[in-house]
């Protein structure tokens, strides 16, 4: 405990002195969460933190989160410093897309319009028309669809097909997948439904279809801790990160949050689903970042990349506004 309140003694202190804010995801440990509130920085959806980090004044952003959210914050931001406790801290959807395999695949579907979602690098982005986040997909795909535009989806399969059922628009899907989201298993989430019968389910559309089925709110992490204030339920079945529950907590105090299992045929995993990736923003790591900057820690993106990718994803911020 002396060792934890010496780091965060110590970001607090960096912070300051760089000129730097934090800019944290709901999927880093709660530690970190409470550390971006304290010091005046955000914590937030991906959406949000894009929003944020380009809109505020400071001139170093500390990204807690993971790579390809650092690399959106340094294209939007160019002039400003961005930092991270790690650059290894990647993404399956980012991972599973390589940007010449996915290059390949929009050349043979050329009359697709390509949409990407924020979980991608520099190099995929640049390579698409618009860039979205899991709390806009639907809308700017009904948007597109309604347009008559035909569309090539990437990388995360179960989103584009939760996607695509919503809006019923044509969608060609690359087949990516969230390590994390991908393991929630129906049958022991239908038996923990059958435990706790008043509760709520939530669910976030990276899950399988077969979990989002059961849900009684679909969303991003921003629209699932809405949904649990929205919803009467005193009881939550929560099938996202479990990152999420420091947040949502906050916002339902009288509320009884619940992990979703990710372990199959009845058994339940407690503590299963958090992100080894969101895991690496520990207080240690930000603290190095900080002090050592530099090519461990700097994102950079190149000027011909940058200029490339920035126009999807300003479209993106655009249209969410
Ligand atoms: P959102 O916060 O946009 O819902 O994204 C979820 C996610 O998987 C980020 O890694
Ligand atoms: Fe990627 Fe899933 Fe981790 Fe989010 S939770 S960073 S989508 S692997």
């Amino acid at each position: 405990a002396a060792e934890k309140a010496g780091y965060r003694t110590r970001i607090k202190r960096l912070l300051r002195e760089q000129d730097a804010v934090m800019v944290a995801h709901y999927y880093t440990d709660p530690e970190i969460q409470a550390l971006a509130e304290e010091t005046g920085g955000c914590v937030a959806d991906s959406l949000e933190m894009a929003r944020f980090g380009s809109q505020h004044p400071a001139s170093t952003l500390l990204v807690a989160g993971v790579r390809f959210m650092g690399e959106t914050a340094k294209i939007l931001s160019p002039e400003k410093r961005i930092l991270m406790p790690t650059l290894y801290a990647e993404c399956s959807l980012d991972l599973g897309c390589p940007a010449d395999a996915f290059s390949a695949f929009c050349d043979q579907h050329p009359d697709r319009t390509v949409v990407v979602y924020a979980n991608t690098s520099a190099a995929v982005k640049a390579r698409a028309d618009w860039v979205v986040t899991s709390s806009i997909a639907v809308d700017l795909i009904e948007h597109l669809d309604s347009l008559g535009e035909k569309i090539l989806w990437a990388p995360d399969r179960h989103l584009g097909r939760y996607v695509a059922r919503q809006t019923g628009a044509d969608i060609l899907c690359w087949q990516g997948a969230c390590i994390v989201h991908d393991e929630f298993k129906t049958q022991a989430l239908q038996n923990m439904k059958a435990l706790f019968p008043g509760a709520a389910v939530l669910v976030h559309p990276e899950s399988p279809q077969a979990v989002v089925d059961l849900a009684d709110a679909v969303g991003s992490t921003s629209q699932l801790i809405q949904a649990a204030k929205r919803l009467p339920h005193a009881q939550m079945i929560v099938a996202t990160d479990r990152g999420i529950f420091y947040k949502m907590q906050q916002a339902v105090p009288d509320k009884e949050l619940l992990e979703a299992p990710t372990a199959g045929e009845g058994a339940t995993c407690r503590s299963c689903a958090h992100c080894p990736w969101m895991a690496m923003n520990g207080l240690a790591a930000i603290v190095n970042g900080l002090e050592q900057g530099g090519i461990e820690h700097e994102i950079q993106v190149a000027p011909g990349l940058r200029t490339a990718a920035l126009r999807p994803l300003e479209r993106m911020l655009t249209f969410a506004a």
